[in-house]
């Protein structure tokens, strides 16, 4: 089937490339010969009239959202419209609009819970969250400001681009869009970001403040460690799915209490500024005076700008000034699971106790004078057990963090830069780059400390095997993987300072943007290499690594 961008005779034909994805409403192709554009074309029989219309009205009115371009490849934040598409006989069939690069974005939801960030090698620092909770609202903010709605507004339907924390806004033919005499609506809406007074009335009624709940809702899950704000304990009896807590008002994270909503275990909000949780309040308790989009952006901008992170897992944690939650919470698990243990250790007394009664006594114990019976030697072990990584503090941290770490010495050299980059700079788009790539920053030093620790933190098998690696000696009491190959290989660690030496040398020649590319593929230079731990033996590929690396940085000191 040919397919033109005009009805007028002689209009181009454009061809259809592969398939990159399909909906209810329609297939989506790439275009042959044109890089970075997707065609859609409507199944049949959707009412492609209504449909023409409200593409015309997409057209007319674009909200200001501009690609990013990144070390020359342009990432969009939104696949808007840029044409209508036609068949042979002139008859709409659909649009053309950026393509949306799936390799390089991923679905909202996978940022919201730490498995899903691993699994999906996501910044687990917060600062990242708080920045793309800030990205969001600002791509909404333009969208609002050209009157358009999301509506159907959750997590699985939004996209960013992890090396960017920018949004990646897709199936935006589905938005209520302003019209110039009418609004063209949405036909969707999905449970757990309905907001209360939108769930008597179809989607085609509903405007900016259902958008402006759900908005809030994915904010407070980016903030509060992904719970949602109507999600916590309450009474017996109370509705458990969130929809019905959204109807039901049990919102329980408010600075005044609501009764029967009491806020879930995970919960960091008491650590938010007085600011952000009167803006939640407003979301979650008022119906006409929920933050504007553009509010939440300007609020969000400034807490990136406070944030803190917290001592004892910077690469991990940040607050706002007020303490870790994440270390409260896990100060809380920790006491939680210390009344578990003691409540074992004691139950493995008393059943001990009760064996040894129903046994016949030996003579002589076991049989051998002095050692008690067998059993009772394992059971008593098995119940005073203390978990390796509290016998031993320093290794339940991000032991990366240490000073003196590799990681460490990185975050000194980087961060010097990065401050020097953002003075070059100056502009104030460049300040936001600065904050991504600090947090980039953070990221790759925390995926340094990630695979250096093997997850230990988490694994008290792997925690045990990591101890055990450790031995003895000089080079046993670093941190990371990578730390004590370089303290126990001298060559690799001469190809590591030469590296940074060369790193140094090739950011000191470069200014503004090409210092923060250079930084930013440094860091995933780091990435890459810290893969070395999976070779059965890993200083070849170390070795290789260095290599590369130098003569790429030199390569760029040349040109
Ligand atoms: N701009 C784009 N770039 C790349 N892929 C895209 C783009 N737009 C859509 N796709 C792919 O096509 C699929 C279907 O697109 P879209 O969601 O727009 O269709 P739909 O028929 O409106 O779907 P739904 O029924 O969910 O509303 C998407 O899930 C995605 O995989
Ligand atoms: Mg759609």
């Amino acid at each position: 089937m040919a397919y033109f961008i005009g009805r007028e005779p002689g209009a181009a034909r454009i061809r259809l490339g592969e398939r990159l994805g399909e909906g209810a409403a329609g297939a989506v192709h790439t275009v042959r010969g044109q890089k970075g554009v997707a065609a859609k074309l409507y199944h049949p029989g959707k009412g492609l009239d209504a449909l023409e219309r409200k593409i015309d009205a997409m057209l007319a009115r674009p909200p200001k959202l501009p690609p990013v371009e990144h070390e020359g490849v342009a990432y969009p934040q939104i696949a808007w419209p840029q044409g209508k598409l036609y068949d042979g006989q002139g008859k709409f069939v659909g649009f053309l609009m950026p393509e949306i690069d799936f390799s390089r974005s991923t679905s909202l939801v996978n940022l919201l819970q730490r498995s899903s960030r691993r699994a999906e090698k996501l910044s687990d620092y917060y600062g990242y969250r708080v920045l793309v909770a800030r990205n969001l609202a600002s791509v909404f903010a333009q969208l609002h400001g050209a009157g358009h709605h999301m509506i159907d507004m959750k997590p699985a339907n939004l996209r960013f681009y992890p090396a960017l924390s920018w949004m990646a806004v897709v199936d935006a033919d589905g938005f209520s869009i302003a019209g110039r005499n009418r609004r063209l609506p949405a036909d969707q809406v999905s449970d757990e970001y309905i907001a209360p007074e939108s769930w008597r009335r179809q989607p085609a009624e509903l405007g900016e403040p259902q958008d402006l709940f759900g908005l809030a809702v994915i904010i407070f899950q980016l903030l509060n460690n992904g719970m949602h704000p109507f999600a916590g304990s309450g009474d017996a009896g109370q509705a458990s799915d969130l929809q019905s807590r959204v109807l039901a008002g049990l919102y329980g994270y408010g600075l005044t209490k609501i009764d029967g909503a009491r806020p879930g275990a995970a919960s960091i909000h008491k650590t938010f500024r007085r600011s952000t949780r009167m803006l939640f309040d407003r979301a979650f308790t008022t119906t006409d005076d929920r933050p504007t989009a553009a509010e939440w952006r300007d609020h969000l901008d400034g807490l990136v700008g406070m944030l803190i992170p917290c001592e004892a897992k910077p690469l991990e944690h940040a607050h706002f000034g007020s303490g870790c939650g994440f270390c409260a919470h896990e100060a809380r698990l920790q006491s939680a699971a210390q009344v578990h243990r003691e409540r074992e250790q004691r139950r493995a007394r008393r059943a001990s106790a009760q064996a040894r009664a129903r046994r016949p006594v030996p003579l002589h114990g076991s049989g051998v004078p002095g050692v008690p019976w067998p059993g009772t030697i394992a059971q008593s072990r098995r119940a005073n057990a203390v978990p390796l990584w509290q016998s031993r503090p320093g290794l339940a941290g991000t032991a990366g963090s240490r000073p003196g770490s590799r990681t460490a010495a990185l975050v000194a050299i980087l961060l010097p830069l990065l401050a020097l980059g953002g003075a070059i700079g100056g502009a104030a788009s460049f300040s936001r780059q600065d904050q991504r790539t600090e947090t980039d920053l953070w990221n790759a030093a925390f995926i340094v400390d990630a695979r250096s620790m093997k997850d230990v933190d988490s694994d008290p098998a792997s925690m045990e095997e990591t101890a055990n690696d450790a031995g003895s000696g000089p080079c046993a009491s670093l941190s990371g993987w990578i730390e004590k190959r370089l303290c126990e290989r001298p060559q690799l660690a001469a190809a590591e300072r030469q590296v940074t030496a060369q790193f140094e040398r090739t950011a000191a020649r470069h200014s503004g943007w090409a210092r923060q590319a250079l930084t930013d593929e440094h860091l995933r230079w780091l990435e890459r290499q810290g893969r070395c731990v999976l070779m059965p033996d890993p200083d070849p590929c170390l070795a290789e690594s260095y290599a590369d690396r130098l003569a790429a940085l030199e390569k760029r000191d040349a040109s």
